[in-house]
């Protein structure tokens, strides 16, 4: 065969398996994309078919989310958790709810792992890239916690020089250490109740985390204790994550959303989220 017969025929070949893919997703929409492609399934029906709605958190954030013993068993509660609540039952799912380390949920949501994240995560627009986000349903700011008695000495950015600061591995802590403190050390590590640990053995000098989890964090712990700094969060507050192409999804979600900030529920969850406290 010549060449150029070879390329004719490739190109065939090629426009045919296009027009199978593209049959392929018109004539069926329920059920999951092939293999990991990006194109648009329908993770709505998927998650009602299956009857259950699985949700990745790292649950390290009170009080988004966070380990509680009720009636003798470990819980995974917070006012993430009252939301999930919310969206698997307007869904009419089940609600099963996966910890893992804050830097692999979105990996996780990819593989298929998990249908969504809810873990106070910001919708960055890195992020946006392999995930869709509902609506913003929380903002806050970002506040340095210290060890106790060191509070007062915290008032700038630049009383932090040279300073050891912790951050969440994968979260945007990490990249507003690296933005605004670009003369201190960073140390980032999974968990952030590991975090705590270091700041109280002395291993970090401040730690660096949404401010309801700072407040909640030196509330429980003993010395420990807020600064008055604080950074604004520039990107926007914290989103519910889902496949990318999940567009009948994130319409579902928004609504459980706006029902649920229209009925000033999700105050109600955060205040409920700090009372369980112990
Ligand atoms: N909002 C920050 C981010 O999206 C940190 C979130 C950490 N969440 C958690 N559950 N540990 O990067």
């Amino acid at each position: 065969m010549n060449k150029g017969l070879l390329k004719k025929l490739g190109l065939i070949v090629a426009i045919g398996a296009m027009a199978i893919s593209i049959v392929g997703c018109a004539g069926n929409k329920t059920t999951e994309g092939k293999g990991n492609s990006k194109e648009a399934t329908n993770s709505l029906e998927a998650i009602k078919q299956k009857g259950k709605l699985v949700v990745g958190t790292s649950a390290d954030y009170p009080p988004y989310e966070f380990h509680k013993e009720v009636d003798g068993k470990d819980k995974i509660v917070g006012f993430d958790i009252s939301i999930a609540e919310q969206v698997a039952k307007d869904l009419g799912v089940e609600l099963q709810v996966n910890d893992m380390d804050f830097d692999g949920l979105l990996v996780a949501l990819q593989a298929g792992k998990v249908d969504m994240v809810f873990a106070g995560m910001t919708p960055t627009d890195e992020r946006k890239e392999n995930a869709d986000f509902s609506n913003i349903y929380y903002t806050a700011q970002h506040g340095f916690v210290v060890r106790k008695g060191e509070e007062d000495k915290i008032k700038s950015l630049d009383d932090l020089k040279g300073k050891k600061i912790g951050v969440q591995k994968g979260s945007i802590q990490e990249g507003l250490v690296d933005k605004n403190l670009p003369d201190a050390e960073k140390k980032a590590l999974a968990k952030v109740t590991d975090l705590v640990l270091d700041l109280k053995n002395n291993k970090v000098d401040a730690i660096l985390v949404e401010l309801p989890v700072a407040q909640f964090n030196c509330e429980k712990n003993e010395g420990i204790a807020l600064t008055s700094l604080v950074l604004e969060d520039e990107e926007g507050g914290s989103a519910i994550a889902m496949k990318k192409g999940s567009a009948e999804l994130q319409t579902e979600i928004n609504k459980t959303i706006k029902k649920l900030q229209d009925e000033k529920k999700i105050d109600e969850f955060v205040i409920e989220a700090n009372k369980l406290m112990d």
